[in-house]
């Protein structure tokens, strides 16, 4: 099969890494180019492109010359903008929820809406479109208090207020100032809860939902959950606070009514469906819809799947879920996020990454490939480029004089081009490694991570520290 994948943050490498495990791909293409993919079995399938992931004319244009036959999409902006209709309209496969299904995560108030209609427990909001309206209603509330665009605004869009002169600012940067680019122009003011949150991923056909172990990320930039909101600075999976009974709550009060909402809306969803929650004293509580897979949690999650991929996929789109082989093992994976300099605030100079070839020993020191079988697993350190571009650099040979050192000398260091790795912003790449339980992957995590370098590189230290 030739796949394409959409989308080249850590979470698309970390879906294409998986693909390439299995025998069925022949050709795997990645767009945008991420440079972090490579072919585990050296099979020379890996092919990037540098089409925007929103270009959905262009993204059709180039499945059907080159024979797609499965279209994967990581980000949430193609699939709100169409992506699935404008593929299956010309008969192509392709995984996702389906324009109207992904108003799910592309408008807040339509997925507070679907909540109430099917019972789903969510803390209480309001809906406005008027400022004056908004502003008046900010007077009633208590705060801390929540202010969220409707639109998408990529994960910046959810902001907790501890006073009213700071909700007055953000509704006016949301309404009036229109910094989400029209995401803000609806906003909803929410009540704000409190609890550890809980991500749950299923796979999703329509009919049959399977579900992946539960993570936690962790959205604050420091350490003890100080410092601003990022997309994720790192994960653990399985999360230590899905209790088997908050599990089936979550099956009993989100799950269910979310799939029974699905069939009596007649959605056309066919793709990852991504449950943001909260486990609050009041009970377990859905705080968003997502129609996509989290970014780091599928990081963590992908080296945990023991079966293949590929045919879970297929199954997902052709709606034969039922009949996939889709086992996780029971181990741990952490994943740790290493940011640039000026992350979240600005761009960053561009740094060389130093010490990722000390990962490849890592591995080559664990558990070798079972013999004979396909290796479905990714391996037990795996790391995934997001803010990562690739140069040829040439470096002359050393000049060390002559005699037997500079022999020496110049056949470690020959000179000649080598390629290097370069960070160029944002959450650089994440390390995920797996374990037995999440202490023992903690700690590969962390020492693989020890290892690679760049200039301003910086992540949190407590990934994963349970108390
Ligand atoms: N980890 C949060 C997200 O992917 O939206």
């Amino acid at each position: 099969m030739k796949i394409l994948v959409v989308g080249n943050g850590g979470r698309e490498c970390s879906v294409a890494s998986a693909l390439l495990l299995s025998p069925k791909v022949t050709r795997l293409y990645i767009t945008p180019a991420n440079f972090g993919i490579c072919d585990p079995f050296g099979r020379g399938r890996v092919r990037l492109q540098d089409i925007p992931a929103d270009d959905i004319d262009s993204l059709l244009a180039f499945a059907q010359e080159e024979g797609i036959n499965l279209t994967f999409v990581g980000p949430e902006a193609p699939l709100a903008a169409g992506i699935v209709n404008t593929f299956r309209d010309q008969g192509l496969r392709i995984v996702g929820p389906d324009r109207e299904a992904a108003r799910l995560e592309a408008e807040k108030s339509y997925a507070k809406d679907f909540m109430r209609r099917y019972g789903i427990p969510t803390a209480a909001s309001e809906a406005f479109t008027d400022f004056s309206e908004a502003s008046r209603f900010l007077e009633q509330v208590k705060y801390p208090t929540v202010i969220k665009a409707d639109g998408l605004a990529a994960g910046k869009g959810v902001v907790i207020c501890e006073t009213l002169e700071f909700a007055r600012e953000t509704l006016e940067q949301m309404m009036v100032e229109d910094v989400f680019k029209g995401a803000g122009k609806k906003i909803l003011i929410e009540q704000y809860i409190t609890g550890p949150e809980i991500s749950f991923f299923c796979f999703y056909d329509g009919k049959t939902a399977v579900m992946m172990p539960p993570a936690s990320d962790y959205k604050r930039l420091k350490d003890a959950d100080k410092g601003p909101n990022t997309g994720g600075m790192g994960c653990m999976c399985p999360s230590p606070y899905a209790t088997p009974k908050l599990v089936d709550e979550f099956k009993q009060k989100i799950l269910a009514p979310f799939m029974d909402g699905c069939t009596k809306e007649q959605l056309d969803y066919r793709g990852i469906v991504y449950f943001g929650t909260m486990a609050t004293p009041q009970g377990m509580m859905l705080l968003e819809f997502n129609v996509r897979f989290g970014d780091p949690e599928t990081q963590a999650l992908l080296p945990l799947l023991q079966d293949d991929l590929v045919d879970i996929l297929v199954a997902v789109e052709s709606g034969k879920l039922d009949r996939a082989k889709c086992d996780f093992s029971n181990e741990a994976a952490v994943t740790i996020v290493m940011a640039s300099a000026n992350y979240p605030y600005g761009s960053s100079p561009p740094a060389e990454i130093e010490g990722l070839g000390r990962i490849d020993q890592i591995n080559d020191a664990d558990e070798p490939y079972p013999n004979g079988t396909i290796y479905r697993r990714l391996p037990r350190v795996s790391v995934c480029y997001a803010g990562v571009s690739k140069s040829r650099i040439f470096e002359p040979e050393t000049q060390p004089g002559e005699g037997v050192a500079g022999a020496v000398a110049r056949a470690l260091h020959p000179g000649g081009e080598r390629d290097v790795f370069i960070a160029t912003g944002g959450r650089v790449l994440s390390v995920t490694a797996r374990g037995r339980d999440l202490s023992e992957a903690r700690r590969l995590a962390y020492e693989a991570v020890g290892n690679i370098r760049f200039t301003g590189a910086h992540f949190r230290t407590d990934i994963a520290l349970l108390k």
